[in-house]
């Protein structure tokens, strides 16, 4: 049903498609070093901590306080309302490719720091449609350092997700968590240098297991969607635009369009 359209698409639109995932080469790769370099100042200015090798961060904190340093940057980074729209920079073509130019993103872009053996950072087998995410939206997900392994995350294939879930109270009753051993071929973990990104739909089941790695993975996840394809409908759901998602690159037709809307 879909053939005519999919051939009409990029050789990378193909691959998300395809594969649920495509990795890219980060497009301002000047701002991304600016962001580590953001980071690093936050660590030892906030925190007395001097790490070169953010991959070693691990040996230079202690765990109680992974959480408040994690979210003390989040805080730092969104307390400018538009950076979602600067961190869009990093994979700005390919977002405007896969999702469109008129869009909108999540108020906060999500900040996570995986340590080796941190049981406490794991994230179960989901697709963000579980919460109410929208299925046309594309998550752009990209680390301040390699990730590799159990240190990245993982995401299953296409087709076997969308098999699992049309009958998730099945899978459910079997145990979601089983599906990682007993499904070993139909997900991988994704692996990127520093200077790559990953963009994924979240309608592929994807999540990261404990780091059994030496190394600490550190990266950024944002969400963008059309600005007029469907929001959750179920009222108490905040995944809405105006709270969870904001517009950030409205045009011209659609400023006039807003501005001059007639009440019926
Ligand atoms: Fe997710």
């Amino acid at each position: 049903m879909f053939s005519k359209y999919i051939e009409d698409q990029s050789s990378d639109a193909i691959e998300l498609i395809n594969k649920g995932y495509k990795i890219i080469n980060v497009e301002n790769l000047e701002l991304l070093s600016n962001i580590l370099a953001q980071f690093k100042n936050y660590l030892k200015e906030q925190n007395n901590i001097v790490v070169k090798d953010l991959s070693e961060l691990h040996n230079h904190l202690d765990i109680k306080n992974l959480n408040s340093i994690r979210h003390g940057f989040y805080e730092k980074l969104n307390k400018e309302s538009s950076f979602s729209k600067t961190y869009l920079e990093l994979a700005f073509k390919t977002i405007n490719d896969v999702v469109g130019s008129e869009l909108a993103a999540n108020r906060s872009v999500n900040f996570s720091i995986q340590i080796p053996n941190d049981t406490t950072s794991k994230l179960g087998i989901h697709s963000d449609c579980f919460s109410g995410e929208s299925e046309f939206q594309i998550n752009l997900w990209v680390p301040l350092t390699d990730a590799r392994d159990t240190n990245s995350m993982f995401i299953f294939n296409p087709d076997f997700s969308r098999d699992v879930i049309n009958n998730i109270s099945k899978f459910e009753k079997l145990g979601i968590e089983n599906l990682l051993n007993e499904h070993e071929d139909q997900y991988e973990f994704v692996n990127l240098s520093f200077g790559e990104a990953l963009v994924f739909t979240p309608t592929c089941l994807h999540g990261n297991v404990i780091n059994t790695t030496q190394k600490t993975r550190i990266s950024f996840n944002c969400r963008y969607k059309n600005l007029f394809s469907p929001y959750c409908k179920n009222e108490e759901n905040e995944k809405k635009l105006g709270t969870f998602y904001i517009p950030i690159t409205p045009k011209a037709a659609t400023i006039i369009g807003l501005k001059n809307k007639i009440k019926y």
